[in-house]
């Protein structure tokens, strides 16, 4: 049996009169009105507790879009049960029926539910239409479809076998069940990290983003209407300590499949590490955590691509992806000439709600990321080394909004070119033309990250420079493009250094993970 080659899912652009964008309104209608109540879903049961949680928009505080649950001791128990119950009968499915369960759910997503899960981002997550199309629509489809292929590939990988001799490679799931503890910011990762152990026959605790409920449970829905069996993956929003703790101490801990901060991936491995006699196995862990990405140009660069990339790769989704471009490197030379044109550029951003199909911008996540940022651009307009280029302003009254931010600091260690801040603050540091390779060094010495990256040239040798000297600097690089973006199956994603384990999401090195291989020999 053949899996169907596959293809990326083609992007609505939801233009004036189409009938794409009265879906979308039709469905953002829907989920402002609807005021759900989310319960936790396990054993393909839903539960309610007594911890009941608000969710409101980001960008508008008096916006309640409902509620959902959060799981206690008793829940998380459960949860591991039926995971572990599930485990018997799903690690027997063929693998063509998997195959066929998650590309049905790629379908369902990619069509009947394409407009109530974009809307939910939209509104739940204060994602413009685009970002919400890209993430949710797009990209969470084609990690289904490309994993099923990657999931063959690696099935067909079988050793040699002399004559009279048959060898073979059983891709056995692991023995227990993984957590799945993805971030806010996209709902392609949240749906990813359950599904990709669970594709090679895996089951998961998927407890989803505490600020990130809404859309992530529009996904489970897709998956029971695809067929995905009760108990493969429960869903479990909690309290991350709390669930935490019992997670790592039981025995049938096989897996962590994490995106996040560098703190509490820090913290989990403490936590799994100290609990290592008690496993029935050693478990995989999967992190991506974090980026302090950059932008560097040579002066041979193309100034209007730079420009472009600079504002989109700093500002969409207001900087809260872990790939955003938050320090620039450019020459002296160079800043001259396109300083105007960069501010005009971001002159022109729109922000507000998403429910404008025009504001390119929208809120930052919550109060809590809301005060960080804030701080960070507090810090700034009080430090003699940094100047406010644009933007600066902070305002809490209706949303979280902050406007997009430009620093210009001469200190190459200056807090916000070395920190993640994860928000809409891009700060630009000039070098001498003649210090090009210098500042290559220095760039790749400043973070302590290595997730994403760009140089900007036309000239070969400075591309090639670059390439060598920030060779550890980033594990997705780009060559004249934004340093965001990644799409499945073209360009896997993740990093090293303090940005993760580098088991890029969406490659067969990611699902190899979630397998625990048997060699077979037979004599004949
Ligand atoms: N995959 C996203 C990007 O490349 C980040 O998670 O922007």
């Amino acid at each position: 049996v053949k899996v169907p080659q596959t293809l990326n899912e083609p992007v609505y652009n939801y233009e004036v009169g189409s009938s794409h964008r009265q879906l979308l309104k039709d469905a953002i209608k829907k989920i402002k009105s609807d005021k759900i109540e989310i319960p936790l879903i396990i054993g393909g049961k839903e539960y309610k507790t007594n911890n009941k949680v608000e969710i409101r928009s980001p960008h508008d505080h008096s916006e309640l879009l409902g509620y959902y649950y959060k799981a206690s001791k008793d829940e998380i128990a459960l949860a591991i049960n039926e995971n572990l119950k599930a485990a018997k009968v799903w690690s027997k499915f063929d693998f063509s029926e998997r195959a066929a369960i998650f590309l049905k759910a790629a379908e369902l997503l990619s069509t009947k539910y394409r407009y109530i899960i974009n809307a939910a981002t939209m509104i739940s997550i204060s994602k413009s239409a685009f970002q919400a199309e890209i993430d949710s629509a797009c990209e969470l489809t084609d990690f289904l479809r490309f994993n099923v292929q990657y999931m063959q590939q690696i099935y067909e990988d079988q050793p040699y076998s002399p004559k009279g001799i048959w060898n073979i490679m059983q891709y056995r799931p692991l023995e227990g069940f993984v957590f799945a503890a993805p971030p806010f910011n996209f709902v392609s990762i949240s749906g990813n990290l359950p599904t990709a152990p669970a594709i090679m026959g895996n089951v998961t605790i998927f407890k989803p983003a505490s600020s990130s409920v809404y859309a992530p449970h529009i996904f489970m829905q897709v998956l029971k209407e695809a067929g995905l069996p009760d108990g493969v993956i429960n869903f479990l929003p909690a309290q991350g300590s709390q669930i935490g703790e019992y997670i790592f101490s039981n025995p049938y801990f096989a897996g962590l499949h994490f995106t996040g901060s560098v703190e509490t991936f820090h913290n989990m491995w403490s936590n799994i590490a100290k609990n290592i006699p008690l496993y029935k196995t050693y478990p995989r862990i999967v992190g991506e955590t974090g980026g302090k990405d950059f932008i560097f140009a040579h002066q041979s660069t193309d100034k209007k691509a730079l420009i472009t990339s600079i504002v989109r790769g700093a500002f969409e989704y207001q900087g809260q992806k872990c790939s955003a471009v938050s320090r620039v490197y450019l020459p002296k030379s160079l800043y001259n000439e396109i300083k105007d044109d960069l501010l005009h550029e971001i002159d022109k951003i729109k922000m507000g709600s998403p429910e404008d199909f025009r504001n390119f911008m929208n809120a930052v996540i919550d109060k809590e990321a809301f005060e960080k940022i804030s701080s960070y651009i507090d810090y700034a307009k009080n430090s003699s080394q940094a100047t406010i280029l644009k933007g600066g302003k902070c305002d809490n009254s209706i949303g979280y909004f902050i406007e997009p931010t430009v620093i210009l600091t001469d200190n190459p260690q200056f807090k916000t070119i070395t920190e993640e801040i994860f928000g809409p603050v891009v700060t630009l540091y000039l070098y001498d033309d003649a210090k090009y390779e210098e500042t290559l060094k220095l760039c790749d010495q400043t973070s302590p990250y290595g997730l994403t990256g760009a140089i900007f040239a036309q000239d070969r040798a400075a591309i090639n420079l670059a390439m060598e000297k920030l060779e550890q600097a980033a594990g997705n690089f780009y060559i004249n493009d934004k340093p965001t973006g990644a799409v499945v199956g073209q360009q896997p994603f993740g990093g090293a250094r303090a940005s993760g384990t580098n088991d890029k999401a969406g490659s067969l090195l990611n699902l190899i993970r979630w397998t625990s291989a048997r060699a077979i020999k037979e004599n004949f």
